[in-house]
């Protein structure tokens, strides 16, 4: 196989950093919050594939349904050149596109963007191994921050799976489809994955699963910050909270803590303290409707082109162009 090409724009020292930035801030706000992003450490990540097979959570399954009903139409509408993916993670949903775009006979390129150096050369490798022929070019980096760097390639599509899009706030979106829409020519395309309105008991099972696997994943977070800042959080005093936010339309994940506790975190000299019942945001997932979803596209430069969901109706796979 042709070693697949990889530009680095986030190194270990940079991510270190904004750790430190955002368990600083987060622990001083008020209500205290940390950003979603710290879960994913090896062990949280392999959480993460351990929900993705629950039964409640749904989201994984029902997008994969409709990218294997609609990759064939995705390849022959888009006639895309290049696959981008934003998040390299999902692998067997990446080959569902892969496939239908080599199958259509225009596929040339694949461009995996992940924060994580590790996860991408396994990503990069692995499909360049699999995909003889193609030319893989990944890129380490934040897809809130590096996406002006991505490499050319044709016609490109970028994917945006999984509902991702939900742990980013209104203003952020904007931002984020702002960026992406920059990076693009006009008549180049974005699928985007995004996860429904519907039965807030529905949505909070698929957040607060009978096996106690989402607790695990939601407290991984302060393990990560004992090892990486030296800090003494007592993991199992901090109870897993998922609730459905009506007004906001969103998930939120908290920790809640059990009693008081004061935790130092030794490589940032900070002293926390919690009262007992105080509760630690740890991640918003956003659900969408179709009209809402649709104007923040528009309002970003992106014509919607297809908005196809599961046969059940939870979750939708958007197609959209850049418009000029
Ligand atoms: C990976 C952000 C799409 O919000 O559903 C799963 C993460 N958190 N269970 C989601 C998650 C708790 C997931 N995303």
């Amino acid at each position: 196989m042709t070693e697949p090409a990889v530009d680095v724009y986030l190194t270990e020292d940079d991510a270190a950093q904004s750790l430190r930035t955002d368990v600083h801030n987060g622990l001083t706000a008020q209500p205290k919050w940390l950003p979603p992003k710290w879960f994913y450490d090896a062990r949280g990540s392999e959480l993460f594939e351990e929900i993705t097979r629950l039964p409640e959570y749904y989201p994984t399954n029902a997008e994969r349904e409709v990218l294997a009903t609609r990759a064939a139409e995705i390849a022959r509408v888009t006639n895309a050149k290049s696959l981008v993916e934003l998040g390299s993670g999902s692998s067997e949903k990446t080959r569902l596109l892969l496939d239908a775009l080599r199958d259509h006979g225009t596929l040339g390129k694949f461009i995996p963007l992940d924060v994580s150096a590790t996860a991408l050369r396994e990503a990069a490798d692995q499909i360049s191994t699999d995909y003889p022929g193609l030319v893989v070019h990944g890129v380490v980096g934040d897809f809130t921050r590096h996406l002006d760097r991505l490499p050319d390639g044709g016609t490109r599509l970028v994917a945006f799976l999984g509902g991702t899009i939900g742990n980013l706030e209104a203003g952020e979106r904007a931002d984020f489809l702002g960026a992406v829409r920059a990076a693009l020519e006009p008549g180049e395309y974005l699928l985007l994955g995004a996860d429904l309105v519907k039965d807030p008991s529905v949505l909070v099972r698929a957040y607060d699963d009978s096996q106690g696997v989402t607790a695990d994943f939601n407290r991984n977070v302060l393990r990560v910050i004992n090892r990486e800042l030296g800090a003494d959080f007592d993991v199992d005093a901090f109870q897993h909270v998922a609730l459905w936010n009506a007004e906001q339309e969103r998930i939120e994940m908290r920790l809640r803590a059990q009693r008081d506790m004061r935790i130092t975190v030794g490589e940032l000299d900070l002293d926390v303290e919690f009262g007992a019942g105080e509760e630690l945001r740890t991640e918003t997932s956003a659900k969408f409707r179709r009209e809402t979803l649709t104007a923040e596209l528009s309002a970003a430069g992106f014509e919607l082109q297809e908005f196809w969901t599961d046969k059940a109706g939870r979750f939708a796979l958007t197609l959209s162009q850049a418009t000029d």
